[in-house]
């Protein structure tokens, strides 16, 4: 949907009132509200289309355990009723007015608030409508006017920040909703550049089939080798607008359909494997936004490698044993496990490029959204400041995440035994997001690699942080703000995560 924020009034529109269990009494629609039988409670809707007013209550319950403020200090879910309150009618102008003083004292949390609750409003609208051609057609436009206190908070940086948010959302949502015609290790580069290589400061490098080869990055040329599509990675860098003070490294499995291999998926479990290059779309999205917005002083990369795991006579099998690009050997136990194998190459080029850290994002197990939920992605990695910075993050942002710890004694299980590594663990280990966290961890620290090629004189175990996004990325089921499919759930994490750190 296209649409416009204006800094003024308009007392035509449907007026959309944020209001708050101590407001109540004390406002010029009290009897109204009364009527309405109207708490204030979280996310409670009321509709009036006569009189084009809409309440949404934003009375925040108190947090009581642990988790729970993921769901009660989210604004974007506000703006996510308000829209789903107001999708049956012809949206075209709305006014957003808050009744309520209590959104935040500072001008920067008010702030923060006004835009998440757009942005949440906007992200409920989206729909992945390419293949329905009338709706298409039936392009809408929505004009947002903010009354008095609002247009004040909403200055033009606010506007530009959430429309630009916004839009590269939008684009993460749609390149994972679509079909694995669509996108695919041919059709991914091509993509990035015609979204990004124009922008400033942007450049591009492709590692072709070839360079692979000569790089010796088994692990993305097995899984990648029986499609017609062949393999590629793409190393996209944005450079900072001043002097490199920080250099952050970003991976994104890019699996762009997971057959399973010759492991090969039940027919159940194979839908929704177009979603398997979500965590290079979420990069993606990062990656977009930060080179719209511009850096000062941090390096941006974003590595990954792009692979169809299907098969034909030359599929990789069970029993294989690959060397990746780090020199470190793996047994291929099941080639379901193909995501871990294409990250190791793409984790190990990632320490090549010396950044302060890495941070990767992976639908990688199933196992994660059944130990933590869809809701949640499974944060793990080796440095604690790293993470727990992160956490916090994704705590502000309302983007459920959960700290899932990798306990040492898991490690022997993922170690092989006629190779250095396997790709699955052995034995009755069922927790497989730890133990695949744990495999990745290998190639992020220099001192395991054996590749003679590297030339490593000092070898460094880089700070990681290792996202598994195999629930929340995408889900059937539910999302962050309400529609089927594509979440685009981290994406403004991350952003606001590495502008944080941008000084
Ligand atoms: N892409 C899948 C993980 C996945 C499952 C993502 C469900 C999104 C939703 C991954 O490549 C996979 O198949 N993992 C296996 C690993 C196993 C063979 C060790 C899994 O989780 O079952
Ligand atoms: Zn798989
Ligand atoms: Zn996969």
């Amino acid at each position: 949907m296209e649409y416009n924020i204006h800094n003024k009034e308009n007392s035509e529109a449907i007026q959309v009132y944020l209001v708050n269990k101590s407001d109540l009494d004390n406002n010029h629609h009290k009897k109204l509200l009364e009527e309405l039988k109207f708490q204030g409670n979280f996310k409670e809707a009321a509709f009036l289309p006569e009189s084009k007013m809409l309440f949404i209550g934003l009375t925040l319950k108190p947090v009581t355990a642990n988790f729970d403020d993921y769901f009660q200090v989210n604004p974007m879910q506000l703006g996510a009723a308000a829209y789903k309150a107001l999708s049956k009618y012809i949206l075209k102008d709305i006014q957003i007015d808050f009744l309520s003083e209590e959104i935040g004292s500072k001008q920067e949390s008010r702030q923060t608030f006004l835009s998440d609750f757009m942005l949440g409003f906007f992200q409920a609208s989206y729909k992945f409508d390419k293949y329905l051609k009338a709706e298409e057609e039936a392009k809408k436009e929505l004009n947002i006017y903010l009354s008095k206190p609002l247009s004040e908070l909403a200055t033009a940086n606010l506007i530009q920040e959430n429309k630009i948010l916004n839009a590269s959302l939008n684009f993460t949502r749609w390149i994972v909703d679509d079909t694995p015609e669509n996108i695919n290790p041919e059709t991914m580069p091509k993509l990035i550049r015609a979204e990004l290589e124009h922008k400033p400061n942007i450049s591009i490098k492709e590692i072709n089939y070839q360079q692979l080869q000569e790089l010796g990055m088994e692990g993305v040329l097995f899984v990648g080798r029986a499609s017609p599509y062949k393999p590629v990675l793409v190393h996209t860098i944005l450079k900072p607008k001043g002097e490199v003070k920080k250099r952050v490294a970003l991976v994104g499995k890019g699996i762009t359909f997971d057959s399973g291999g010759l492991n090969i998926k039940p027919g159940e479990h194979m839908k929704t494997m177009k979603t398997d290059m979500a965590g290079s779309a979420t990069m993606f999205g990062v990656i977009k936004t930060l080179a719209e917005l511009g850096l000062q002083n941090t390096e941006v990369h974003w590595i990954s490698a792009f692979a169809e795991n299907v098969i034909d006579g030359s599929a990789y099998k069970p029993d294989d044993i690959l060397t990746t690009y780090s020199g470190q050997t793996v047994e291929v136990f099941n080639t379901d496990a193909e995501g871990r194998l294409t990250l190791a190459d793409a984790l190990a080029y990632a320490t090549m490029q010396n950044p302060d850290y890495i941070i990767d994002a992976a639908t990688l197990t199933g196992a994660c959204p059944f130990a933590l939920s869809e809701y949640f992605t499974g944060l793990m990695g080796n440095d604690k400041t790293l993470i727990s910075d992160l956490e916090a993050t994704f705590v502000s942002n309302g983007e459920p995440t959960i700290v899932v710890p990798m306990p040492e004694v898991l490690r022997e299980y993922v170690k092989g035994d006629i190779s250095d590594l396997m790709n699955t663990s052995k034995g009755q280990i069922r927790s497989g997001h730890v133990t695949a966290g744990l495999f990745l961890s290998h190639f992020v620290d220099q001192n395991l690699f054996r590749n003679p090629k590297l030339n490593l004189r000092e070898p460094k175990a880089y700070k990681w942080a290792h996202m598994d996004i195999a629930g929340s990325a995408h889900n059937e089921g539910r999302n962050n703000v309400g529609a089927k499919g594509a979440t685009g759930q981290s994406v403004k994490s991350l952003v606001k995560f590495i502008q944080k750190q941008d000084n």
